[in-house]
């Protein structure tokens, strides 16, 4: 009888690969706000799946091959920038880190909700962001005027850590774009912003005290509009330990000088 090694059938990886091979069917927004003909609508593309294809290959061929009017962001392709988030299948996420094959074949892809849209798959969170950087003042406040001439301030390594775990957020918007709060309430800081006062709020060099943060997120726009629901955890690309910094902003603000 033959041996298990003997019975296998040698399958090549080019065989191994047409086998594999999927027909995806993208359902694409489309919507130029700049054009006054144009309705919000979705398009169809279909495209032949290839081994470790991302959504970034795959919009790239669509556009290269089928419509060169199709607009989406990409910047690093690695998950660093945060350009290229968008609803895939109804949730956020980032698209150059996304495979096509952790995704059924009918893809549907949708620009963020609560940003500007530009167009398309397009969004503008660099308005957003900056808007909500400037009601919370997410920069460090020192005392006086900076030493130029001093190379850099000291911190403890475990310090520095904590601040660097939370400094991990690349901006993307996702987190927005998942929480009910945000989407009904444009003026809501979200779980981002929130997370930019909790690691200023770590920094030794920030002197504002915890009266000072509650006049900046003590607020409906602020910690008190968080419903805890957790949807921006949940879809963080960058995994931010979202929960603990929201629950323990929420128990700092209320028990503020107590
Ligand atoms: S907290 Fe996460 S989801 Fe939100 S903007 Fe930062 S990286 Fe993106
Ligand atoms: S926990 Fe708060 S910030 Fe996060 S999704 Fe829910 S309401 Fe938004
Ligand atoms: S292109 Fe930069 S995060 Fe996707």
């Amino acid at each position: 009888m033959n041996s298990p090694q003997a019975q296998r059938i040698p399958t090549t990886d080019a065989a191994q690969t047409k086998q594999n091979e999927r027909q995806l069917r993208f359902e694409i927004f489309r919507y130029n706000p700049l054009d006054p003909t144009s309705e919000p609508r979705f398009e169809t593309y279909t495209l032949e799946e290839t081994g470790g294809m991302t959504l970034f290959i795959a919009l790239n061929l669509i556009r290269e091959e089928q419509d060169p009017s199709l607009q989406f962001d990409f910047v690093c392709r690695a998950g660093i920038c945060g350009s290229c988030a968008m609803l895939i299948n109804g949730r956020p996420d980032l698209a150059c880190r996304t495979l096509t094959q952790s995704l059924p074949t009918t893809i549907r892809l949708a620009p963020l909700p609560v940003f500007e849209l530009i167009g398309d798959l397009s969004v503008n969170t660099g308005h957003w962001m900056r808007g909500m950087s400037e009601r919370l003042q997410t920069w460090v406040h020192t005392d006086g005027e900076p030493d130029l001439d001093r190379l850099e301030t000291t911190m403890e390594p475990a310090r520095a850590e904590q601040i660097y775990e939370l400094e991990r957020c690349i901006e993307c918007g996702c987190c927005v774009a998942g929480c009910g709060t945000a989407v009904m309430r444009e003026s809501f800081v979200g779980a981002v912003g929130l997370n930019k006062i909790a690691r200023l709020r770590l920094d030794p060099r920030d002197r504002r005290d915890d009266t000072a943060y509650y006049e900046v997120i003590g607020n409906d726009d602020g910690i008190f509009g968080c419903m805890s629901l957790m949807g921006c955890q949940d879809v963080c690309p960058k995994e931010l330990p979202l929960q603990t910094q929201l629950a323990f902003l929420r128990r700092k603000m209320l028990t503020r000088g107590l």
